[in-house]
């Protein structure tokens, strides 16, 4: 048995059938290698379609979870009835392609890595069919995980690793990020490649993502980031915040009145609130961590966080405008919110994180 291929599933019947059959069609590994669906009670006939096929075939396997759906805890226990040292986690959904598994599988079937992760954000990765706003979600996601975590594509649900950096996740690990509390459990000192995939959005069924797990995920990142941001500097930020939207309007108006132009008065009071903004930040608000310093790298930093943020308020207006019907003037008020969020979370992994100024 060279590995083991961990599928969770929740109401996938329509994909079984052409998964199988394509994972079956790997040649390259002369069907070495066991398939196990690790199903959350669904009730579109998923498990009696992989029953049927494991009726078949001594190498597919069903587990059946009694406890509440979560795609982590399937995962994690799915790995602890695999037969392989080697286990590769994918969805059923067909969106990881079963023909690129090969490339994905190699390097830690060779011993030369712990981890190797289907990438869908390094040279030649792709996600096709995704809608504007997963796309943006799934940039956002890997975005705030980046500073605990150097990976381009640490939201991938198709990745390749030892089985026991699995079976050691705390049994706490929640919702759809396992590959980062794997990343984490091994403390950043795991061997891994990233290998290009093109992700392509599911035809059939649908996604069970919800509100729910974005939460569970930004509740992960927290506690994983060990005290990164906390209740003091989340209210320093947010009355430093206050100050530099009053400096900006206060320099804009005084810019006004010496018959500055427009655009040059929108500029220049835009660069003293962002500088103000920064020196306040640097030396009271994150002063616990980092020691204060202000530098060029760091102020670079917290223009791209701001501008990042920026662009993501006119993503959020639009999708809530154009796509919810949303009037503009109440849009506006959660589009604030997701900037002052990403702004704080940029802040605090990013420009200012702990240690910092060492
Ligand atoms: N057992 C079990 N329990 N399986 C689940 C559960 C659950 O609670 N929730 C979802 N799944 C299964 C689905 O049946 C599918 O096989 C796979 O997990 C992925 O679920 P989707 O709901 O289709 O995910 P997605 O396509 O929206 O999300 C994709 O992008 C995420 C962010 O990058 C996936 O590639 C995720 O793996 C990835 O984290």
């Amino acid at each position: 048995m060279l590995f083991s291929i961990i599928i969770p599933t929740l109401n996938e019947s329509e994909n079984i059938d052409s998964l199988v059959t394509r994972l079956l069609a790997l040649k390259v590994f002369s069907e070495n290698f066991e398939i196990i669906f690790v199903d959350d009670g669904s009730k579109d006939g998923t498990q009696e379609k992989i029953r049927r096929w494991e009726a078949r075939n001594n190498n597919i396997h069903l587990v059946e979870r009694r406890a509440k759906p979560d795609l982590a805890a399937s995962i994690i226990e799915g790995a602890a009835t695999a037969r392989s040292n080697v286990i590769v986690v994918m969805d059923a959904d067909l969106s990881h392609l079963p023909e690129q598994l090969p490339s994905i599988v190699a390097p830690v079937l060779e011993g030369r890595y712990d981890v190797a992760i289907g990438s869908r954000y390094v040279a030649g990765g792709s996600t096709q069919g995704w809608p504007f706003y997963r796309q943006w979600l799934s940039r956002l996601g890997g975005f705030c995980a980046r500073p605990i975590c150097d990976v381009n594509d640490a939201t991938s649900g198709f990745f390749a690793c030892r089985r026991e950096l699995i079976t050691n996740i705390p049994e706490n690990a929640r919702g759809y990020k396992i590959l980062l509390e794997l990343l984490m459990t091994g403390q950043n000192k795991l061997n891994f490649i990233e290998v290009p995939i093109s992700f392509h959005d599911r035809t059939h069924g649908t996604s069970k993502l919800s509100l729910s797990h974005h939460l569970i995920y930004l509740q992960r990142l927290i506690s994983l980031a060990g005290g990164t941001v906390s209740f003091g500097t989340a209210s320093r930020f947010a009355i430093v915040g206050f100050l530099g939207v009053f400096v900006d309007a206060l320099v804009f108006q005084w810019m006004l009145n010496w018959e500055a132009g427009l655009a040059l008065a929108h500029i220049t009071s835009f660069l003293a609130a962002v500088t103000i903004n920064y020196t306040l930040n640097s030396k009271w608000s994150f002063r616990s961590h980092s020691k204060g310093y202000l530098t060029w790298h760091q102020f670079s930093r917290f223009l791209t966080v701001g501008l990042f943020a920026l662009l993501l308020r006119g993503g959020v207006l639009a999708l809530l405008v154009y796509s919810w019907n949303i009037p503009a003037g109440i849009a506006i008020f959660p589009a604030i919110a997701a900037t002052a969020i990403v702004n704080y979370l940029g802040s605090a992994f990013y420009v200012f994180p702990v240690n910092g100024n060492r």
